[in-house]
Parts: structure tokens; C-alpha cells; sequence
């Protein structure tokens, strides 16, 4: 597609695809010619993320984006090192010589806890808020049912959460988004919901597919693991080497605010975008043997993250958490194997790439 329809009109969809790497950094970026904001009926989770960040355009994603921001920058994320190292070795450190769904045991719960613990969930309620979780992004039949009543209730919990903060302040970013002002005004409970529910929904699976992504392609190429256990300095670069790969995200939306044109490609008005993530970080124009997994490429621009004002608020953490998964893991486990004879179920998604199920001894 990259070389013959780069940019692709799909008449049973009707959508644009777009799939080189310079037009899918266009459709991203610019906001001027294609925005986030679709309006509640286009967005699967419904409700309150349509009010959230990743759904708006500037002036108001500014503004929003900008009380949060703080919370998500690499020094104050930083200082969460040492809980995740905890939460990574509480997971694991039982699993040694096991057969081990890691998703189920290290994968999902490890970005979970993580974020809960950021949102200040006290650790009764941990088990509570990761049903909610399984629902939010579960993607299954029974999520999409149970999903209204758990919107109503988080926003119960959430709503209880803010007046006992209230009482007693902390650093958790339930306090902190509660009490930050646009403009002089307070977030809206539906707005403040929003935020933590986009947290679960951008957050929770993309980090999961990253370190499954991640176990899988190691295994694909004998030397990697042993390479990054010999020296732990490997493992960032290892790290961004299987986002360009196998990326998480594979494609997001955008809508075409006026009739355009997309690389001489005429565009109307309204037109849904597709700009394939997936694609543009395997295109040969850009990244020499593209399809080939290989540590430390002089220059990795992938754009797994995304790119402009969008670009992923959690990138910082999701790049700490994998970190150090595999920094516990390469010290504490001399080797692991894929167990293929076992389930090895993919994620049935063209937006998020990963697995739902992968067995790992
Ligand atoms: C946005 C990818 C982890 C929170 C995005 C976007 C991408 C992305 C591609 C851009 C969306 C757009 O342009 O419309 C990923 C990947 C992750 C990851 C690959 C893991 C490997 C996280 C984590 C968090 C997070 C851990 C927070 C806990 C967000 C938020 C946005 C976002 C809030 C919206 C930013 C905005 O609209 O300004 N992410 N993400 N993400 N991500 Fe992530």
C-alpha cells in the first residue's frame, strides 16, 4: 500500500487510509487540517472520554492537557522507579520455572497498579478498580454490557474519592486534577472522569502490548535477551527497537476539517482518517531494512507514540515501566521461552496490536 495507494480512499468504509510515514506524521500533526474531535456518537467507550483530551482540539486540549501534564513529565514520573520495581517483583518473583499466562500474571496487572497507584486508589480497592479496567478496555461482549453501569460506578467511587481528598490532601493526581482550574473554573466531574478513564483506556492495554510485544520478538531473535542481561543498557534501545516493530498502536483516527489534500491526494470535507502508525514505522524510505528487528539503529524516529499535540502523554511512564520489567526480569530469570504449543491468542483489533494470551515458561 505504502508504494501503490498511499493514501487510500476505502469506499465500503469510507474511510481515508493513510500509510507512509511523512503522511501519517501530517494527519497526526496537523490539527489545522484534521482534528481529534469527533463528537460522543463516533467514539466506541462513549460518554465521558469524548470529553477528554484525545478527543479535543485546541484551545481546550490545551488548556486540559496542560493540568496534567505535569503529573506525566520523565523527572516526576521518575520518582515512581522504586514502586514499580515493587509491583514488578510482587508479580513475579513467584513465577520462576512456571508456565505463566504473563498477561494474565505480569503484562496487565503491572500498568494497572501502576496508574492506580498514581491516582491515589487506595490498595482495598485495587482489586475493584482492575474489574473496572477488565470492562473499560476488555473489548468483549460482557464489557460492552456491563460498561454504563461501570461508568456509574467509578463516577460514584471517584465522586466519594474527591470529597475524602478533599479531607486529606496527598500528591495523587485524583487531587490534583480535582482541584486544578481552567480559566478559574473547576474541571466538571464528567471532565475529571473522563481524564482518569482515558488514563485506563490510552494506558493499561498499549503498555501490556508493549512488554508482551516485547517477550515475543526477543524470543524471535536468539541473542537479544542474553545480549540485554549481559548489559542493561541494551534494554531502552531494545525497548524502542519492538515500538517501531511491533507497535501497540497500530492506527488512530482523525476527521478532515475542510475539503484538502493529502500528498496530492484530493480529500473532502468530513472524510475519517486512518493514518496506519503500524505502516509508517515500517517504511523502507525512512528506516533501513524495515522489516527487520535490529537493536540500535542509528536513528529510530518511530512514531509509536504518536506526534504533535496528541503526542502520548504516558510515554515517559510507559517507557519506565517496560524498563524496568525487563531490567527484573533479566536479573532475576537467566532465560524464558514462548510456549507455542499453548494458547497464543492475538488481540482481534486493528487499532491495538498485542496478544491476549501468551504462554511463557
Ligand atoms: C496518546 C500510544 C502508553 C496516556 C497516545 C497516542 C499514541 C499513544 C499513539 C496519540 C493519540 C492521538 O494522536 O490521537 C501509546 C503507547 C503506549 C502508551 C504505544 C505504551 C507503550 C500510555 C500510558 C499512558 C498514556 C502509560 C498514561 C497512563 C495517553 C494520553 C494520551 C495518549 C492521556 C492523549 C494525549 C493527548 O491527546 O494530548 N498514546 N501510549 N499512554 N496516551 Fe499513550
Amino acid at each position: 500500500m505504502r508504494s501503490e495507494n498511499p493514501v487510500y480512499y476505502d469506499p465500503e468504509y469510507r474511510l481515508v487510509n493513510v500509510f507512509r510515514y511523512t503522511d501519517v506524521k501530517e494527519t497526526l500533526g496537523n490539527f489545522n487540517k484534521f482534528s481529534s474531535q469527533f463528537g460522543k456518537a463516533f467514539n466506541p467507550a462513549g460518554g465521558p472520554i469524548s470529553e477528554s483530551i484525545i478527543n479535543l482540539d485546541p484551545p481546550k486540549h490545551t488548556k486540559l492537557r496542560n493540568i496534567v501534564s505535569r503529573a506525566f513529565t520523565p523527572r516526576t514520573i521518575e520518582k515512581m522507579a522504586p514502586q514499580i520495581r515493587e509491583i514488578a517483583e510482587s508479580l513475579l518473583n513467584a513465577k520462576k520455572g512456571h508456565e505463566v499466562d504473563i498477561i494474565k500474571e505480569f503484562t496487565s496487572p503491572l500498568p494497572i497498579t501502576v496508574i492506580a497507584t498514581m491516582l491515589g486508589i487506595p490498595l482495598k480497592d485495587m482489586d475493584m478498580f482492575k474489574k473496572w479496567s477488565d470492562t473499560i478496555v476488555g473489548g468483549s461482549e460482557t464489557s460492552f454490557t456491563n460498561f454504563p453501569k461501570t461508568i456509574e460506578d467509578m463516577k460514584g467511587y471517584f465522586q466519594k474519592l474527591m470529597i475524602e481528598k478533599e479531607k486529606n490532601p496527598d500528591e495523587s493526581l485524583v487531587y490534583s486534577v480535582l482541584n486544578a482550574e481552567v480559566d478559574g473554573e473547576k474541571l466538571t466531574m464528567m471532565e475529571s472522569l473522563g481524564f482518569f478513564i482515558l488514563l485506563l483506556v490510552a494506558g493499561n492495554e498499549t503498555t501490556t502490548n508493549l512488554l508482551s510485544n516485547a517477550l515475543l520478538t526477543f524470543s524471535e531473535n536468539p541473542g537479544t535477551y542474553e545480549a540485554m542481561r549481559d548489559d542493561s543498557k541494551l534494554i531502552p534501545q531494545a525497548l524502542e527497537e519492538v515500538l517501531r516493530y511491533r507497535s501497540p498502536v497500530q492506527s488512530i483516527y482523525r476527521v478532515a476539517r475542510d475539503d484538502t489534500d493529502l500528498s496530492g491526494v484530493p480529500i473532502r470535507k468530513g472524510s475519517i482518517m486512518v493514518p496506519w502508525i503500524g505502516s509508517a514505522n515500517r517504511d523502507e524510505s525512512i528506516f533501513e531494512d524495515a522489516d527487520k528487528f535490529i537493536i540500535g539503529r542509528k536513528e529510530n524516529r518511530h512514531i509509536a507514540f504518536g506526534e504533535g499535540i496528541h503526542y502520548c502523554l504516558g510515554a515517559p511512564l510507559a517507557r519506565l515501566e517496560a524498563k524496568i520489567a525487563m531490567e527484573y526480569m533479566t536479573e532475576n530469570f537467566g532465560s524464558y521461552e514462548i510456549l507455542r504449543n499453548r494458547k497464543m491468542i492475538p488481540q482481534e483489533s486493528t487499532i491495538v496490536y498485542g496478544f491476549k494470551e501468551l504462554w511463557v515458561k
